[in-house]
């Protein structure tokens, strides 16, 4: 799909294309499969997977932070992408744990990979916020704002979770993906890219605790308000919802057909969630990667860890259209279509 380069308002000169040049992933050494977490909660390794997909997640260590797990997750795009870290213009690190409230996880990246010459900001939109992300390293890049954008998404989820609650604790892990962005002549990298909010729904996925409502009280600690609230029906609903609409509208961008695309890489949440989309959209499972067997639900860092494996595995090849879709808390949603 070759389309010509609209005039950029804000610079008039013509808007530049953008591509990935480098993708990375981290996730933590310790394995804790559903037989483990069957002797902490009233659960089986049979009804975490046919409820989920999930077989096992990764969780950091106690002195692993969120910008560690970045951090490497980033070394390994910045190496890919052969840059010097001096060259990042940006970094966004999308994450709904970050290290502190403040400073941004993104500085603290900053610090550890030594990007002297970024502007640092942290994207709160939880599960959809890597994709947040490559929207705004695309807005920057295409208006010559900025030429090198690292896109992280980094999650440690573990240190939000209620381990006494199995609703939610069999569902999350830990681990970050990262990306560099570029122009890069005249190929086409992002090709479309569309992000969305539904207020109305921030009762549903939500953490009360620690933020300025509800600061963090030992009381607050013993109601559990410092962890993952969910209902879990409801947020089914309403994501496979989101997802469908969100696919359709980058694919219509893109002038593309479903039938175009060589890989989607949706959030990894519940694979039911994911065979429910590939029913929908009327293309074969095998269609998606799929690597929530293995982490769990990651939220932020879930598609950005997807999208390298895809990448270093050559599931994806050059030329190939990929079709990435996620939601998460807010509600969000987001997609992006590439050319490899
Ligand atoms: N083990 C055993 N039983 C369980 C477990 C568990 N781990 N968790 C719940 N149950 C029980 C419930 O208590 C309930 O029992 P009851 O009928 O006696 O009351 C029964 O299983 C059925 O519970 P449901 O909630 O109806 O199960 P459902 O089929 O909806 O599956 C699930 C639950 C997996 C959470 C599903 O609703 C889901 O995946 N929702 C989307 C969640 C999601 O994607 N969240 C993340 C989105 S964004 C982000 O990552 C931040």
């Amino acid at each position: 799909m070759k389309r010509q380069p609209r005039s950029s308002p804000r610079s008039a000169k013509p808007l530049r294309t953008v591509s990935i040049i480098g993708t990375g992933s981290y996730v933590p050494e310790k394995i804790v499969t559903n037989a483990d977490l069957s002797r902490m909660v009233d659960t089986s390794d049979d009804w975490i997977t046919t409820r989920t997909g999930i077989k096992e997640r990764r969780i950091a260590a106690k002195d692993e932070n969120t910008s560690d797990m970045a951090t490497r997750a980033a070394l390994k795009a910045i190496e890919q992408a052969k840059i010097s870290p001096r060259e990042i213009n940006l970094i966004l690190v999308a994450t709904a744990t970050p290290d502190m409230l403040f400073p941004a996880t993104a500085c603290f990246v900053q610090k550890k990979i030594g990007a002297t010459n970024a502007a640092c900001l942290d994207i709160s939109a939880a599960c959809a916020g890597f994709l947040f992300g490559i929207e705004i390293a695309q807005q920057f890049i295409t208006s010559h704002t900025h030429d090198t954008v690292l896109v992280i998404g980094a999650e440690k989820l573990t240190s939000i979770t209620n381990w006494t609650d199995r609703n939610t604790c069999v569902l999350f892990g830990d681990g970050a993906g990262a990306a560099v962005l570029r122009h890069r002549g005249s190929s086409h990298g992002v090709i479309s890219t569309h992000i969305g909010s539904d207020g109305q729904y921030t009762d549903i996925l939500f953490m009360p605790g620690g933020g300025s409502r509800c600061p963090i009280t030992r009381d607050n600690v013993d109601l559990n308000l410092n962890t993952i609230h969910m209902t879990g029906k409801e947020v089914y609903k309403q994501a496979v919802t989101a997802m469908m609409d969100a696919s359709k509208k980058a694919l219509e961008q893109a002038g593309l057909s479903i039938h175009d695309i060589a890989c989607v890489i949706p959030h990894q949440a519940n694979l039911r969630i994911i065979e429910a989309i590939a029913d929908r959209l009327r293309i074969p499972l095998e269609r998606f990667y799929v690597n929530l067997d293995r982490y769990g639900n990651t939220s932020a860092a879930a598609v950005a860890i997807a999208l390298d494996e895809a990448n270093r595995s050559g599931r994806i090849k050059p030329g190939d259209y990929i079709l990435m879709v996620v939601f998460g808390g807010g509600l969000t949603w987001a997609s992006t279509i590439l050319e490899w």
